[in-house]
């Protein structure tokens, strides 16, 4: 179910912002002309993904590491990039209409943004 979120304007590009969803948090990044999803508690200790450094590029993906300990998650496939663990965090489609991003999540009810 595709679930309005926020304006575009509110995330800056390269930042992340969570929001609760059908009870989990989702972490939402601006990657400069898209968006992606991942649940926002790191795989490790459950660190805030959200507040956490977006690296790469349009050529090489994108990725963010998480502000805890630096585990480094894929933010198309989820999976942990670094240390090299097989663990992959879930990631959920973004689209943008009318200059608002919405999330695709399964029976979706907002909590808060
Ligand atoms: S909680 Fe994210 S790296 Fe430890």
């Amino acid at each position: 179910m595709w679930t309005r979120i926020t304006a575009v304007e509110s995330i800056p590009v390269r930042e992340g912002r969570s929001v609760e969803l059908a009870d989990r948090e989702i972490a939402i990044f601006n990657l400069g002309g898209r968006f992606a999803a991942i649940d926002a508690q790191c795989p490790h200790r459950g660190g805030p993904l959200c507040d956490g450094i977006v690296t790469g590029g349009q050529l090489k993906g994108h990725a963010v590491v998480c502000p805890l300990h630096g585990w480094k998650i894929d933010l198309d496939s989820g999976a942990v990039l670094k240390p090299d663990v097989s663990v992959r965090v879930e990631t959920y489609d973004v689209r943008v209409d009318g200059g608002i991003i919405e999330v695709d999540i399964p029976c979706a009810r907002k909590r808060a943004a």
